[in-house]
């Protein structure tokens, strides 16, 4: 039985893609139970299309995809991001084989799928956190019954990617990244203190290239698009730690996010000194090294495995 059970929240975005194709190469550490959509790098429709297109590339269309908030909680719209391309997949283009959303909202599927296993599941948020925030408010109990929360998102101890103060995950819905920051749950972030060091520098992209399957080299594909803006591999820092949770270090601290308008608005601020905590509890483990070689050499092997039809 797999070592995790978990539920993806994303915005796909190329990086995205990368990581729940790597969750699916990892099927002995790894259990994915859905995969939910939210609007982010590209629109909810855009994010949802291409979930479910990555699937069935991958060839597990049985991995069930819920559409949920197509907004952040404070804005009418979210920002949008131009690294991934129009569609959001570096201009590739997937089909999706006929296959829809479920029904079920991904709010609910989250709630439901957690509540029936508790202490069991952990989400792994890899996009704006506006799905995973209404969530825990909906079903209050939902916090202790979460095995944990591991996410992509936030600076904690440097400059953000959409402003000189705030990442992109937390720029678009501060306001759910406070919700989640507040909620209790035992939280990993994985930030762009580490995965601005995780990239894919051409050379790692051709060694990438050398795999004779179509999975891999319409991800490579992706990756070598989104690398022309972004070559940091943002999303599958937060699944090669649930694999491999060695090939990461950091430090526990106070996480908040300041939700002002203004300059710092999306900052996540972390305090780790006793002076800083003033006798507050730490409330996250933040990530702030990978041993990156050996993590591009897990993508490498994972990525592989594709090789073998029905993997
Ligand atoms: O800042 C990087 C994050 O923003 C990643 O999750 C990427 O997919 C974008 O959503
Ligand atoms: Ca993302």
């Amino acid at each position: 039985m797999a070592s995790h059970k978990i539920i993806i929240d994303c915005d796909p975005g190329v990086d995205d893609a990368v990581a729940i194709t790597l969750a699916l190469a990892a099927p002995d550490e790894i259990e994915l139970l859905g995969v939910t959509t939210v609007a982010g790098n590209v629109p909810l429709e855009n994010t949802t299309r291409n979930a479910i297109g990555l699937l069935a590339l991958l060839r597990r269309p049985d991995i069930p995809v819920y559409a949920g908030c197509a907004r952040p909680l404070m804005r009418a719209v979210g920002h949008r991001s131009i690294m991934h391309g129009t569609e959001g997949l570096g201009g590739v283009e997937l089909t999706n084989d006929g296959i829809e959303p479920a029904s079920e909202h991904a709010v609910d599927f989250i709630i439901d799928t957690v509540m029936s296993r508790p202490g069991e599941v952990t989400l792994c948020p890899i996009g704006p956190l506006t799905n995973v925030a209404v969530a825990l408010v909906k079903e209050p109990r939902l916090a202790s019954n979460l095995k944990q929360i591991v996410f992509m998102g936030g600076a904690a101890f440097g400059s953000g990617n959409t402003t000189p103060s705030a990442e992109f995950n937390v720029y678009v819905d501060p306001h759910a990244a406070h919700i989640v920051a507040c909620s209790g749950v035992q939280l990993t972030m994985f930030g762009l203190d580490v995965t601005r060091s995780v990239i894919a520098t051409p050379e790692r992209l051709v060694r990438l290239e050398t795999f004779d399957n179509d999975v891999a080299r319409t991800v490579v594909r992706m990756m070598t698009a989104y690398a022309q803006g972004d070559p940091c591999l943002h999303d599958p820092c937060v699944i090669a730690w649930m694999i491999d949770p060695g090939l990461f270090s950091g430090v526990d601290a106070l996480l908040e996010v300041d939700c002002a308008a203004g300059p710092n608005y999306g900052r996540t601020v972390a305090s780790v000194s006793s002076r800083h905590l003033a006798g507050r509890q730490a409330n996250c483990k933040i990530i702030t090294n990978a041993r990156c070689d050996d993590l591009f050499e897990m993508l490498e092997q994972r990525l592989a495995r594709f090789n073998i039809p029905g993997i």
